[in-house]
């Protein structure tokens, strides 16, 4: 936001006035921090909060400001803040060792489990976060194969290794960000989404391509939503040309479904990369898949192929108390109805978001998924009726354009009446949040549509 735009707004003020203490310590930080922050979605004009302490759907920030959460620990927290069992298993993890650097029961119980509720993992390897679990995965791919190649498709994220960082939110004609060697950027074809059409021809023209990665409900899960017969046909191109399909279900897994997108929707990737809820609200990751592609990582099963092994280390790799949280969780997300009841509150938020829409005439749209929603903006002035929007009708590139003030003032606006919205703008849903939730968001939705609208922005 420009200088001005930060100093006349009466939302920005009013955020000002409730949040003086994480103003002071946002001022201290961008001393330190590039931008004062530690992840580039937590940026926020003129300050993001600091938050203190949270419990299921809430958390409170540093001037004793209640929130809904809606961050939702960036998707890992399906079962909300401190879940007691969660946190219990932490506990006595905790007090047993945080690393022995060997072995420990709870990576066996831990990978049994991730085997038993996703469909492709017939093998399990941990890492200590998503973006080393699709690094790995290309690199398995990449040995299976004997191909360079990668496919992947614009607006999709797959984590900030040299290989994933063009085509998600710029550099759509896959050209190399800052500090990416031309010649790994050269690697990277990066597909229209949705596009049965130029996948065949990709595959069909290049026998180069090792992997193609799909974030399997859509980019952002399901800002840019896929349909389940692109994801079938996607299965069957890959299969016919020998190209590892790799689900990467770092938000979809455990949260679409027990069994993640693949579960949800039948269709079995060459290889699933996991991380999030995984590990129970803790660091955690894994690259999952077929036996015969990850036994590249097996000491004897690479000698006894002939093969070279791929190195793994990793210091924080199934780290005992990640393992003891992330059990703790998909213990209850397998035997529970948790991701079916964050997917039904999330459609009764969306519902609700788009009624404050439509009673104030705003041609504006809160769509998605399962447990996710997203607030179009519809920066191109489209005639649409919030509550019956189909984001495929729409180009990918424009369900991705932000207006990024208006954005920036709604999160504002959200935040002074209790609220933190996600980045995209939109949210993420937890087990926990129930109907006083809900209320307060839609209430909050209503009220910050009138500041924005005081403020000439909508
Ligand atoms: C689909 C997807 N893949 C990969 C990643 C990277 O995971 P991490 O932040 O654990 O490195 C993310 C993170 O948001 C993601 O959403």
């Amino acid at each position: 936001m420009s200088d001005a735009a930060l100093t006349n707004s009466s939302i920005v003020a009013n955020y000002r006035d409730k949040t003086p203490t994480s103003a002071r310590l946002a001022e201290e930080a961008g001393a330190l921090l590039p931008s004062g922050i530690a992840h580039d979605s937590r940026y926020i004009e003129p300050y993001g909060i600091y938050v203190e302490h949270a419990k299921g759907p809430r958390k409170w920030d540093v001037d004793g400001n209640e929130y809904v959460d809606f961050f939702g620990g960036h998707g890992a927290l399906l079962l909300g803040h401190n879940n007691d069992a969660v946190v219990a298993a932490i506990h006595e993890a905790m007090d047993q060792g945080s690393h022995f650097g060997s072995n420990h029961p709870r990576e066996v119980r831990w990978a049994s489990l991730v085997s038993e509720m996703i469909p492709s993992a017939e093998r399990v390897r941990f890492t200590s976060s998503g973006t080393e679990s699709t690094h790995m995965a290309l690199r398995l791919a990449r040995a299976a194969t004997g191909r360079n190649g990668l496919a992947r498709l614009k607006t999709h994220f797959h984590g900030w290794h040299d290989h994933m960082t063009s085509g998600y939110a710029n550099h759509f004609d896959g050209s190399a960000t800052p500090g990416v060697l031309e010649s790994v950027a050269e690697q990277v074809v990066l597909l229209p989404p949705g596009d049965i059409e130029a996948a065949k021809r990709l595959l069909a023209e290049n026998d180069d391509i090792a992997a193609l990665f799909v974030e399997p409900t859509g980019g952002s899960f399901g800002m840019i939503p896929l349909s389940a017969d692109y994801l079938a046909a996607l299965r069957d191109i890959t299969a016919q040309h020998g190209v590892m399909l790799i689900f990467d279900e770092v938000i979809t897994g455990f949260r679409v479904s027990p069994g993640g997108a693949q579960g949800h929707y039948g269709i079995t990737p060459d290889m699933t990369t996991l991380a999030k809820i995984i590990a129970g609200g803790l660091p955690g990751g894994a690259v999952v898949g077929r036996r015969d592609i990850m036994d590249a990582l097996d000491f004897a099963a690479a000698r006894a192929d002939g093969k070279e092994k791929i190195a793994h280390p990793g210091t924080f790799n199934a780290n005992p108390v990640s393992a003891a949280a992330g059990i703790a969780a998909l213990e209850i997300i397998q035997s529970t109805d948790a991701c079916d009841k964050a997917n039904a509150t999330c459609e009764t938020i969306r519902q609700g978001m788009n009624r404050v829409l439509v009673d104030r005439g705003i041609a504006w749209s809160v769509y998605g998924t399962f447990s996710g929603f997203h607030i179009f903006m519809n920066t191109q002035g489209r005639e649409i009726r919030p509550d019956a929007f189909n984001p495929f009708d729409i180009p990918f590139e424009e369900l991705k354009t932000k207006n990024g003030d208006v954005a920036n003032k709604l999160r504002l606006a959200m935040l002074v009446e209790g609220v933190d919205l996600m980045s995209w703008p939109g949210g993420l849903v937890s087990a926990t949040h129930g109907q006083d939730d809900i209320d307060r968001t839609v209430a909050a939705f209503d009220k910050a549509l009138a500041m924005l609208r005081d403020e000439g922005e909508i």
